[in-house]
């Protein structure tokens, strides 16, 4: 983790379609930071190793094919994208129906986590080298795993109704209320509310209306 004392970290987490994506990627326009969605990570590395083979039952195959994976970043605009062998899969590609019934039965395989962890703490410092004023990271197990010693940690949430009306929107195919309690119930990293983190509500809220919410206390803290 980059020890300048304005570099800010900002730990974005909560379960599906809460709205950690849309949220995420307002806050780095606005605060002038790098974005990372370590879900589309997941994603990604689901999708590469479907692609191998490898089956999320068969657990003791996994190790073999991760080998072959070779991790590097593009930065997209202000995010910066999980390649594999240096290829970044397109959005319709991870987020393919194959790939959302499989990417929580593989993100609860220890040795996935484990491959994408000092990659994901690494992302801090290309942010400081590229000159971002921070980081913010989305996920499940930022605030509480990848960095806990994060500046700002936030947990948002909202109703299954709002989420799954959100889902339906976008066109996608997705068991949300599934891929949660495969979440939370995991043994490595779970879904949790990071101690200390704020936690929001953002169904009775429009996506600016959250944004703002985050981001003026920070400004006004005079944080970034
Ligand atoms: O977009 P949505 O919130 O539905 O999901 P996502 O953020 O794209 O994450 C897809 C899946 O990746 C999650 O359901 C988790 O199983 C896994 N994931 C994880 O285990 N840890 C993270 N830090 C991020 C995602």
């Amino acid at each position: 983790m980059p020890l300048t004392s304005s570099f800010k970290i900002i730990a974005m987490d909560g379960g599906a379609a809460v709205g950690k994506s849309s949220t995420s990627k307002g806050l780095a326009e606005q605060l002038k930071l790098m974005h990372v969605d370590t879900g589309a990570h997941y994603r990604t590395l689901t999708y590469a190793l479907l692609a191998a083979g490898a089956d999320a039952v068969l657990p003791e195959s996994i190790p073999k094919v991760l080998k072959t994976v070779d991790l590097s970043t593009q930065i997209q605009g202000r995010s910066a994208c999980l390649a594999i062998n240096n290829l970044v899969p397109s959005d319709t590609e991870i987020r393919s129906p194959e790939v959302n019934a499989n990417v929580s039965k593989f993100a609860a395989i220890p040795e996935v986590r484990q491959k994408l962890f000092a990659y994901q703490r690494s992302l801090a410092d290309l942010a400081l080298q590229q000159g971002y004023a921070g980081l913010i990271m989305e996920g499940r197990d930022i605030g509480s795993v990848i960095f806990p010693d994060a500046d700002h940690r936030f947990f948002l949430y909202a109703d299954e109704a709002t989420r799954t009306a959100r889902r339906a929107k976008e066109g996608q195919t997705d068991s949300i209320a599934a891929r949660d309690q495969m979440d939370k119930s995991r043994k490595t990293a779970p879904l949790v509310c990071p101690e200390g983190a704020t936690k929001i509500d953002t169904a009775p809220y429009t996506l600016e209306e959250v944004i703002e919410k985050i981001a003026d206390p920070i400004i006004k803290g005079g944080q970034i």
